[in-house]
């Protein structure tokens, strides 16, 4: 049972008993329903309290039953509530630790809640896309104030408790044991007699709430671009405020029921179900052992490694950082230092905290100070040879069972792994430019890697604040091989008569933190220049528009050379259309005899995103990854793709995949078909009604 009963003193104490956090799943509603039930048969008992065991009060709702027949079973959460309220025995809630979403709800249906100082206090559900569902919009208002509670409904942020001391909420604040001093409390109010206080009873006093509505309307309208959930937080207030309680939840109703259908919302449960479920690994289970990491070390200190080392340095991690040269050590510490130096003008960190990460660095020049690490991140250049240089040296001094990882961004792992006689040691860590601030991290899984290994960096992965997705070793992993097939669809698009600044704005519009060819021009379109080359050799099949080799010829390499497919100003980053480039564009397709054509925006976002659409499905397909949310957050965090639509293979489930086959089917007949050649399993989940995550 997730719930315990038991008697004290003539007061009932219902314990809810569910790790980690007591989510309001169905045996824990079943069993409050229960207890307040026996409560009031039992003569005994005067009156009734509430508490959380463990971590606890209540953290809502339990998200093992998001999506099951359970999560709708009643007793619902609706139903507890109002068995509390309207309990005839006095219902104390007694709360510490935290108290979210229906937990606290829950407690607002008590007829008295009492707290410990430290306590969470929050309604977060607006962060899902969704509205506190069972009363929360009513009574937070009724407790809290108007203006605190629209702030804490809209903005989902916690309130410590003792911020709320004075504000209506509670009956009283606990200073000693929380249960000893409930029950008191319950003692007392159980002799009073006379009508039980209920939240939904109050007035909510404001001098001028209409006022203060539609200025809370008028600060979230321009915030709430993407997002539904906001104003309707604020509709459902409205209305408790402007047609009393029972209107008020009717319509709290309505605009959740109207906040659970929109895609918006699913996205956003999509990508926190989707985080959680990117820590497992089908094959890997979750008691499998993990190494302990204290000691890490880097090699190289160049863009990637200095970053690498921040991210241990900031968990308190010691980091020991190994370069070829002197010089270059000294550069990569100065570069490091100036990142924490900006951050404390910033006011995000003291200059005593800067000295305290600086001092974890132990810089080097010598492989002996790497015996003692337990794991190694290797950042040197992206060149096999001296990749094995590294390695080979690495399998002589690393201690045994220490992890060696590679931040390769396009060399193949396996063939890394066997520059040592450790291959099940070797895994790869890519890390995403900048290492410090980006929060994806592409765990590549080798032929030989061990579970152990892989579930010890999921772990250090959450340690050092970054979302981990594994991938199985391919050409780019998951993240840069899908956008491989986006950014060749965007140089099509520009010989049949797109321009960079049109294809931008129509994928900006979409979404997107930055269209193809501005993020080109920041990354430096010389590297995408490399990969090319290397694929003319490869795969000389595979068709690719020659017009961004024609960019790389002039020299115009992006923001570093001060030119790309944009120009730019000095000391400036703003991309200014470029007279020269899009004449370039014009006369490429001249050459080639193209007929340039109006390409619609619609076009632009259905090619570019259905480009990376059909590789995520091939990755699914050879197993790169092993289900469609790894890759919604591979591009979630790391590719800047819009968090309302949910990644790439959400947002094919949203169209559909019969529509999203059929649109390839007509690209693929229009142009280019090479690249429009669905994937088995597109056709596959089509002919069967399904998605990618269903
Ligand atoms: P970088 O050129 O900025 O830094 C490489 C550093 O390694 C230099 O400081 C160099 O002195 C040092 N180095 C070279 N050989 C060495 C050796 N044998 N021992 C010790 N140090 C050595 O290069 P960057 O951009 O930091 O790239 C490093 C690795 O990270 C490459 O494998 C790259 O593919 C990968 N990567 C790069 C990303 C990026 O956006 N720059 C993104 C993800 C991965």
């Amino acid at each position: 049972m997730a719930v315990d009963y038991t008697t004290r003193d003539g007061i009932a104490v219902i314990t809810l008993n569910n790790p980690p956090v007591n989510g309001l799943g169905f045996s824990t509603r079943l069993g409050i329903v229960e207890g307040v039930e026996k409560a009031q048969a039992d003569a005994s008992v005067k009156a009734i309290v509430l508490i959380g065991a463990g971590k606890a009060f209540s953290g809502g709702a339990d998200i093992t039953e998001f999506n099951t027949p359970k999560a709708t079973q009643e007793p619902t959460l609706h139903t507890v509530i109002k068995v509390v309220e309207s309990s005839a025995k006095p219902v104390v809630a007694a709360i510490h630790s935290v108290a979210m979403g229906g937990g606290l709800e829950l407690a607002l249906g008590a007829h008295y809640r009492i707290a410990s100082a430290g306590a969470q206090i929050a309604l977060p559900e607006v962060k899902l896309g969704l509205l506190p569902g069972a009363g929360g919009t009513q009574r937070l208002p009724r407790a809290v104030g108007l203006e605190t509670a629209l702030n804490m409904i809209v903005s989902g942020a916690p309130v410590m408790s003792e911020k709320l001391a004075g504000s209506g909420l509670f009956d009283q604040m606990a200073e000693g044991d929380l249960l000893d001093e409930a029950v008191k409390f319950a003692k007392k109010v159980g002799a009073q007699g006379g009508a039980l206080p209920k939240v939904r009873d109050r007035k909510i006093d404001h001098p001028n709430a209409e006022g203060f509505i539609q200025f809370a309307r008028n600060m979230v309208t321009p915030m709430a671009k993407n997002f539904p959930a906001p104003l309707k937080c604020i509709d459902a207030v409205a209305a408790g405020v402007k047609l009393g309680f029972d209107q008020g939840l009717a319509v709290e109703r309505e605009c959740f029921m109207a906040l659970v259908q929109t895609p918006e919302s699913r996205a956003l449960r999509h990508a926190f179900f989707g985080e959680r479920a990117a820590s497992k690994i089908p094959d890997v289970p979750s008691n499998t052992p993990v190494r302990k990491i204290e000691r890490v070390g880097v090699i190289g200190a160049g863009t990637m490694g200095g970053g690498i080392a921040m991210n241990f340095i900031n968990a308190g991690l010691p980091v020991t950082l190994l370069e070829t040269k002197q010089e270059a050590l000294d550069r990569g510490l100065a570069t490091i230092r100036k990142n924490y130096e900006s951050a404390v003008k910033k006011g995000r960190l003291t200059a005593e905290k800067l000295e305290e990460r600086l001092a974890l660095i132990t810089p080097t020049l010598s492989y002996d100070d790497l015996k003692d690490a337990d794991l190694i991140v290797e950042a040197v250049f992206e060149e096999l040879g001296v990749k094995e240089q590294v390695f080979s040296k690495l399998d002589q001094v690393a201690k045994k069972g220490a992890i060696l990882a590679s931040n390769t961004s396009t060399l193949d792992v396996d063939k890394i792994a066997a520059f040592t006689r450790r291959p099940e040691d070797v895994v790869g860590m890519h890390f995403f430019s900048p290492a410090n601030v980006m929060k994806l991290l592409e765990v590549v899984r080798g032929a030989k890697t061990s579970k152990d290994v892989l579930a010890t960096v999921m772990q250090l992965a959450r340690k050092i604040r970054k979302t981990a997705v594994v991938s199985g070793v391919c050409d780019g992993f998951i993240g840069n091989r899908m956008i491989e097939q986006y950014l060749r669809q965007a140089l099509f698009m520009l010989e049949e008569g797109a321009l960079p600044a049109q294809v931008d704005r129509a994928i900006e519009k979409f979404g997107f933190a930055m269209g193809p060819f501005r993020m080109s021009d920041l990354a430096g379109n010389d590297i995408g220049w490399a990969i090319r080359k290397r694929r003319y050799q490869e795969k000389p099949d595979l068709k690719y528009s020659k017009i961004a080799d024609r960019l790389c010829e002039t020299g115009r390499f992006g923001q570093k050379t001060g030119a790309g497919w944009y120009d730019y100003k000095a000391g400036d980053r703003a991309a200014h259309p470029s007279k020269i480039v899009d004449e370039m564009i014009v006369g490429y397709s001249k050459e080639h005899g193209i007929e340039r054509r109006k390409i619609a925006d619609e076009e632009i976002v259905e090619r570019l995103v259905l480009a990376l659409v059909n590789e995520g499905a091939l990755i699914l397909e050879e197993g790169i990854a092993s289900k469609a949310s790894d890759i919604d957050m591979v591009y979630l965090t790391g590719y800047g793709f819009p968090l309302h639509r949910g990644g790439p293979m959400l947002y094919a489930d949203t169209i559909g995949l019969y529509n999203v086959e059929r649109a390839m089917r007509k690209y693929a007949a229009q142009t280019n078909g090479d690249a429009w050649k669905p994937a088995a399993r597109v056709t596959e989940l089509a002919a069967q009604s399904r998605g990618f995550n269903s």
